[in-house]
């Protein structure tokens, strides 16, 4: 375990900060202008992060406005805001039951003296669904990259990462996920088509850390102890001048700009109608900040000639990416780090890359989704009929649900009604379970559905296909693992997010294809996905749903510029009655593989060792 790597971001964009008025105390030297110097000597420090963020007065007025938002915003639209209450869910699920509303109103009477205390407070009710959907946002080459870490500030080191990662990833139910997330990984770097070392979320936070420094024992290969302190590397995400003291500081980051959200362009779209760039934010973000340490460390782009590794020739790669085993040249390896893909460019460009590797021998195929966070689900629903011939749209399609109240009728209504531009709620996009598109708003209307969940009832949509364009896989292609799922394996670390997970879900359970999930803890099942149940919207997106059809929307924007996404959509795999976000049974991987320093450092090593699992 290799983790000498620590990043402190610091963006008004992804650390959840403040917007109050100012403190009376401390109000010279202002420690905002304090940071925004050091921000341009390029010096800043833990100490003055802190004490900018900390400077920033509770305020009331704008508190109960955000309380009164987020209420109303998870009591309406939240599609888990009952089954968060369920107790006792199995293996490999780890989490504590949430009342949502119960939850709101605790933080909501509570006094706070400073703005941080109240968003950290929000940052953490949110990171308690483990639910990445639901959300509020150096490496330095020591030569101790082969040393084992014994502790991490005086507690052993495993239960350090897992206690972090319980508290603030909120990645997923399972917590070996939670703890494949706070570690390093390889991420596929598209713009480069090479791999890049990634710092896990244990190392490189969004977010204040709590304390200045982080303290290791470190045993290494001579077998000696070494102590050693590190402190935090601030990484501004920020120009020098962007802000000059507290009070820009909170007008320029932390306060809410409706101009933003208001100037969005409608869409016409089918493609970007149907996807869930939302989804995809995280990714993007995590690819971009990867890409931009290597860029901060390196000063220049990797050599393309390291895009093979020892053990593996990439014959083609873009967005995706194709490699040959060559000490099992029968293995093929499709590489899929996003789901944000252009599905009418990305698979016939997969469907190339597939028969190039057929054409050299590859007869059996690893499906590569470690660290694969989401995004299209009309990608998620290509994939796998690149794979499996299919005849039915329903196949790759999940079964799937949205809450319904008269507000979200009325939107329907008059999406229909006014045609342009299309929202989430437009009933012309989804489909019945005959997979006909719906011409009328009836199942949000007249025909939706009253469920209980943990004894609290709600009213829920019609089951609902969502649609996509079928004909974009040219399925006269054909390859030696088409339609055998004993030539396919899915391989994940259960960092599989989203539209992965429900592309997973299509391989697996509808096909039988079988999984291998790498790392978490030994001896455990690993989940194969997260968070693979749902679709996710912002406060700001449900509103703007409303204001584009010239509706009043039901809740106000807040007054801070977070970004708070729930669940929307839930889904169900095959005929299932339980959501899957909340269905444990359907997430353990077949297969299991720890990691080891070879297989942690070598991405052809873990698929030469897949394969080894899987087809012995
Ligand atoms: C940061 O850099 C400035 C300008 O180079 C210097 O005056 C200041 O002492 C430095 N501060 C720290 C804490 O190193
Ligand atoms: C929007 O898309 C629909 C369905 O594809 C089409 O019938 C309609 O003409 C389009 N409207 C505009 C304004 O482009
Ligand atoms: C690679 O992907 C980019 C972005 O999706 C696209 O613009 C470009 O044409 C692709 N290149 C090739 C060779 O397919
Ligand atoms: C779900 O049920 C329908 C109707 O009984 C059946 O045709 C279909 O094959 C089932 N799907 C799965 C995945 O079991």
């Amino acid at each position: 375990m290799t983790l000498l790597t620590k990043i402190l971001v610091v963006s008004s964009a992804l650390a959840a900060v403040a917007f109050a008025q100012t403190l009376e105390v401390q109000t010279s030297p202002d420690p905002c202008t304090v940071l925004n110097k050091a921000t341009g000597a390029g010096n800043m420090t833990y100490q003055q992060v802190a004490n900018c963020y900390k400077s920033i007065a509770f305020n009331p007025k704008d508190a109960k406005a955000t309380i009164d938002t987020l209420t109303k915003f998870y009591d309406d639209v939240f599609v888990f805001r009952d089954l968060a209450m369920t107790p006792n869910l199995p293996s490999p699920f780890t989490l504590k039951p949430v009342d949502p509303l119960a939850e709101l109103r605790r933080i909501g009477r509570k006094h706070y003296r400073r703005d941080f205390d109240f968003h950290g407070d929000l940052a953490s009710f949110a990171n308690s669904f483990q639910d990445a959907h639901v959300k509020y946002a150096d490496k330095t080459k020591s030569g101790l990259e082969d040393c084992e870490v014994l502790s991490i500030n005086g507690r052993a080191a495993r239960s350090a990462l897992q206690s972090h990662a319980d508290t603030h990833t909120g990645f997923s139910k399972d917590a070996g996920v939670r703890f494949n997330f706070a570690l390093a990984s390889h991420t596929y770097w598209p713009a480069a088509k090479l791999w890049l070392d990634t710092p896990g979320m244990f190392s490189m936070r969004p977010y204040l850390p709590e304390t200045p420094h982080i303290d290791y024992v470190l045993q290494c290969k001579d077998r000696k102890i070494h102590r050693l302190r590190k402190e935090w590397d601030i990484l501004p995400l920020v120009e020098p001048d962007t802000f000059t003291d507290r009070a820009t500081f909170v007008s320029n980051f932390c306060a809410h700009s409706k101009q933003k959200s208001e100037n969005k362009p409608p869409t016409n779209d089918t493609q970007h109608r149907l996807s869930s760039p939302k989804a995809m934010a995280k990714a993007t973000v995590m690819t971009d900040l990867v890409a931009a340490l290597y860029l901060r460390e390196h000063g220049q782009m990797p050599d393309p000639s390291l895009k093979d590794f020892p053990d593996a020739k990439q014959w083609a790669g873009n967005n995706t990416a194709a490699y040959q085993l060559r000490s099992m040249p029968h293995v093929g390896v499709l590489v899929v780090p996003t789901m944000e893909q252009d599905s009418k460019t990305e698979i016939p460009a997969i469907q190339g890359y597939l028969q190039q590797l057929a054409k050299n021998g590859v007869t059996h195929i690893i499906l590569d989704m470690t660290g694969n966070f989401g995004g299209e689900e009309h990608f998620a629903s290509l994939l796998p009929t690149v794979f499996f011939k299919t005849t039915n749209k329903a196949t790759h399609s999940h079964k799937h649900r949205y809450r319904v109240t008269p507000a979200m009728q009325k939107l329907a209504e008059t999406n229909l009604q006014n045609g342009m531009p299309f929202t989430d709620w437009d009933p012309r996009a989804l489909a019945d379970l005959q997979f006909r598109l719906y011409k009328t708003s009836s199942p949000f209307a007249k025909d939706s559905v009253h469920l209980t969940f943990n004894g609290r009832a709600a009213t829920y949509s019609q089951w609902v296909y969502l649609d996509y364009d079928f004909n974009i896989v040219d399925q006269s292609i054909t390859y030696p693992w088409s339609n055998d799922p004993s030539k396919i394996i899915i391989l994940t670390d259960g960092q599989c997010g989203s539209a992965c997970g429900m592309t997973s879900d299509h391989f697996v359970h509808t096909h039988g294809v079988r999984a291998v999930g790498v790392g978490g803890h030994q001896h455990r099942a690993l989940s194969m996905f997260s968070f693979a149940g749902a679709s996710v919207v912002t406060v700001d997106e449900y509103i703007d749903a409303f204001k584009s059809l010239g509706l009043e929307a039901p809740i106000q924007y807040l007054p801070y510029a977070n970004s708070v996404s729930i669940g929307f959509r839930y889904i169900v795999s095959g005929n299932d009655t339980q959501p899957l976000e909340y269905n444990p049974k359907r997430y353990p991987a077949a297969l299991r593989l720890d990691y080891n320093t070879d297989i942690a450092r070598r991405h052809d090593k873990l698929w030469a060792a897949v394969a080894k699992t899987a087809w012995k």
